[in-house]
């Protein structure tokens, strides 16, 4: 037992040494110091990758103690409570089940897993094993994201009518973008709709609820790429470059969730607008400091959009590195107000949101989507 007033370590596993992990340990060493939380210490317990060299790399460069090209041995090991789960999508329901059949709390990268039945088998898993399942759906911890949904609780709005959701990018236009996991459906379990799109939908069901039924159209723009270890080769991509769903919400609201990684120009763009009855919001992560509400209640001479600029009387707001108004969130504050929510049930043994029956809700829309898109008829999320 340690002493009251010891810092609890919490000792990470991290599986996966790539582009997110960095930001994961980015925001495991800033949250003790920008968020208070100073009763915690989290330790870089050790870290693994596909081989032996990517695993002592990623050691050197992540600042962990000990490295592993075996993940199995770092889900069951007596120096991990907590199983980071920053690997490539295909890995992400194995490596979580036996976390958790080993009694570790989880924190998982999205999309949750390759299939919504893996999605569930983790959900299950994690259930049985009562340990913390957190979900890496980062941008719902933006402060304006968050300002959002506490106007729309408050009734600001009114009655909420409808819902638009984009989240477009452009690096998978670029035709000499090498043959990955990312464009296999088995192991990705879809392309921009499942990369990016499982972002958006997170925060459509976050914003206005659970979806009820969706009509989508997908399209795949550049249908081979080449093999990395052979260029003269190439291999068939099966997932969608482009998808656009109409969906219905559970409580009546209709709405449109749209997303591709082939919109040239465009780079980090999610947005969402939401209209109500007395008012609306819009939010562009371009601009993730504010936040556009339109009231219809302000007297007629004066209506119009208002931009609210995020600040310490904001949620997570006083977390900003420099806490004043506008000066600024961005992705790595959403990253580490994911990870403080995460530590934070690690050591109060609670639960945490979003978690994996979200992941797996969220992997259940992404699949109807796709069977959409192939019916061409509506389906039941
Ligand atoms: N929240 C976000 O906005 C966000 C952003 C980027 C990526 N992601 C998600 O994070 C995950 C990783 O994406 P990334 O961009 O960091 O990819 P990446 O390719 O940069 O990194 C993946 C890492 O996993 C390693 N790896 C491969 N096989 C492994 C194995 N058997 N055991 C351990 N490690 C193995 C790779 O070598 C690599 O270091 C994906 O699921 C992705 O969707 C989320």
């Amino acid at each position: 037992m340690e002493e009251e007033n010891e810092k609890r370590r919490v000792r990470i596993g991290m599986v996966g040494g790539g582009a997110i992990a960095r930001a994961h340990v980015v925001g495991y060493r800033s949250v003790p110091l920008l968020h208070g939380l100073d009763s915690v210490e989290p330790v870089f317990s050790v870290v693994a990758d596909a081989t032996e060299e990517l695993a002592s790399q990623a050691a050197t460069k992540l600042g962990f103690q000990s490295h592993t090209p075996n993940w199995r041995t770092l889900a069951s090991s007596q120096d991990v409570d907590l199983v980071d789960i920053v690997a490539p999508t295909f890995l992400h329901s194995e490596v979580a089940i036996d976390a958790a059949e080993h009694g570790k709390d989880i924190l998982c990268e999205k999309p949750m897993a390759a299939s919504s039945g893996d999605a569930r088998k983790m959900y299950d898993a994690a259930m049985r094993a009562g340990v913390v399942n957190a979900m890496g759906f980062n941008y719902r911890r933006l402060p304006a994201v968050l300002q959002a949904k506490k106007l729309i609780d408050e009734g600001a709005l009114g009655k909420i009518l409808q819902f638009r959701t984009s989240f477009m990018e452009d690096w998978g236009a670029n035709p000499e973008m090498p043959f990955t996991w990312r464009y296999v459906s088995k192991l990705a379990g879809g392309g921009a709709v499942a990369d990016l799109g499982s972002h958006v939908i997170d925060i459509a069901r976050f914003l206005i609820g659970d979806l009820k039924s969706v009509c989508a159209a997908q399209d795949t723009f550049i249908r081979e790429r080449e093999l990395v270890e052979d260029p003269s080769k190439s291999g068939k991509v099966d997932v969608d470059d482009y998808t656009c769903a109409l969906v219905w919400f559970e409580s009546g609201v209709p709405g449109r969730i749209e997303t591709s990684w082939s919109s040239v120009g465009r780079k980090v763009f999610l947005d969402f607008e939401v209209n109500g009855a007395e008012g609306s919001l819009y939010f562009n992560f371009e601009r993730p400091n504010e936040l556009q509400f339109y009231s219809a209640r302000d007297p007629k001479d004066r209506q119009g959009h208002r931009t609210i600029i995020m600040g310490p009387q904001h949620p997570y707001g006083a977390s900003f590195s420099f806490p004043a108004t506008g000066s600024g969130a961005g992705f790595q504050d959403s990253l580490n107000n994911e990870i403080y929510e995460v530590l934070n049930a690690v050591v109060s043994s609670s639960k945490m949101k979003p978690d994996f029956y979200d992941g797996w809700k969220v992997a259940r829309a992404v699949e109807a989507i796709q069977e959409s898109s192939r019916s061409q008829k509506w389906v039941d999320v």
